[in-house]
C-alpha cells in the first residue's frame, strides 16, 4: 500500500484548476488513454510579459496524476514561461510533500505536459508523433528524450527507477534493451560532466551491488560454479532451479515466469498471468535477473518474450 501525503490527498479530493480553458494560448497533451495515464494542460499567457495568467488541466489517471496535475497548475500560474520551464518534476513532487516512488511518473507527466504547452504557445513543433526510431516504449508512448530528461533531472541510475519515473518497460518489456542503452549512455554523460559518481552509474548487464550488504544466497542450493565452466545444460538447470524458487512469490501475485531459451548470457523468459500487464513487470524481471546473475556467477540479461514466440 502506498503512503500518500496529506497534500496529495487534499489535491486529489479537491483538485484546483480542473477543467477546460476555452481561450487557452497553449495546450500540451501527453500520455494516452491506452497507457492508463493522459494529461491535457491548457495555459493562458499574457503576450506582453509572457506570464502565465491561468492554467487548467484534464487528466485520466490515478489520484497521484490528478494531484500532480493540479499542483502543476498552482505552481505555474503567475510565472513567466521561462520561469515555468525551470520547474522540474521534483518540484511538483516536493510541492505535494512527496510522492511514492512508484508514482513519480505522474510528476514527470506534468513536467512533459508543461513543455508541450509552452512549445505549442511558441508555435514550435512538439514531437508527440515520434520520429522513426525515437519512440522507445510503444506501450506507454515514451521516447528517448523523455527517458534522458527523467534520468538527468532525477539522477536515476537503475531500470527500476526509470520504470517508476516514466512507466517505460512496465508492460510487454520489449523496450528493455533500448531503455537500458539510453540509461547507460545518459549516466556515462553525467559521469563525464561531473554530475554522477562513477560507482553509481548504470552499466548494462552488471548487477548492482549494495555496499556493505551480503548478496543473498539461496537457502536450498549452494552457489553455482563460475559460468565459464558451465555448459548450457548446466546453466539451464540453475536457471530452472532459480525460477522454481521464485515461483511461489510470483504466483502469490497472480503471475508466473517460464524459461523459453538461453543464448550465452541472454535468458529469454515468458511472463504469464498477472505479470503480463503488471506495471511493475520490469521490476520483477530485474529481480529475476539479479538472482540469476548471483547464482550463475555471471552478468545475465533477462529478456521477456511475448506469448507465442
Ligand atoms: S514497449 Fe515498453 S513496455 Fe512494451
Amino acid at each position: 500500500m502506498w503512503e500518500y501525503s496529506d497534500k496529495v490527498q487534499e489535491y486529489f479530493f479537491n483538485p484546483k484548476n480542473a477543467g477546460t480553458l476555452d481561450d487557452a494560448s497553449g495546450v500540451g497533451e501527453v500520455g494516452a488513454i491506452a497507457c492508463g495515464d493522459a494529461l491535457k494542460l491548457m495555459i493562458k499567457v499574457d503576450p506582453e510579459s509572457e506570464r502565465i495568467t491561468d492554467a487548467r488541466f484534464q487528466t485520466f489517471g490515478c489520484g497521484s496524476a490528478i494531484a500532480s496535475s493540479s499542483a502543476l497548475t498552482e505552481i505555474i500560474i503567475g510565472k513567466t514561461l521561462d520561469e515555468a520551464l525551470k520547474i522540474t518534476n521534483q518540484d511538483i513532487a516536493d510541492f505535494l510533500g512527496g510522492l511514492p516512488p512508484e508514482k513519480m511518473h505522474c510528476s514527470v507527466m506534468g513536467y512533459e505536459a508543461l513543455r508541450a504547452a509552452v512549445a505549442n504557445y511558441r508555435g514550435e513543433v512538439w514531437e508527440d508523433d515520434h520520429e522513426e526510431g525515437a519512440l522507445l516504449c510503444k506501450c506507454f508512448g515514451i521516447d528517448e528524450g523523455m527517458i534522458e530528461r527523467a534520468v538527468r533531472n532525477n539522477g536515476l541510475t537503475s531500470m527500476e527507477q526509470v520504470a517508476h519515473f516514466t512507466k517505460a518497460t512496465g508492460s510487454c518489456g520489449t523496450c528493455v534493451e533500448g531503455v537500458e542503452a539510453v540509461l547507460e549512455k545518459t549516466n556515462a554523460e553525467m559521469v563525464a560532466e561531473g554530475l554522477l559518481d562513477p560507482a553509481q552509474a548504470f552499466v548494462m548487464g552488471a548487477v548492482p551491488v549494495v555496499p556493505g550488504r551480503q548478496q543473498r544466497k539461496s537457502p536450498v542450493a549452494p552457489p553455482a560454479p563460475a559460468s565459464s565452466k558451465m555448459t548450457t545444460v548446466q546453466k539451464i538447470r540453475v536457471i530452472e532451479e532459480v525460477l522454481e524458487e521464485l515461483r511461489p512469490a510470483l504466483r502469490n501475485d497472480g503471475g508466473d515466469c517460464e524459461l523459453v531459451d538461453v543464448e550465452d548470457n541472454r535468458v529469454m523468459v515468458r511472463m504469464t498471468g498477472a505479470c503480463v500487464n503488471c506495471q511493475l513487470a520490469a521490476v520483477t524481471v530485474q529481480g529475476i535477473q539479479a538472482r540469476l546473475a548471483e547464482r550463475l556467477g555471471m552478468p545475465v540479461r533477462v529478456i521477456p518474450v511475448p506469448a507465442g514466440k
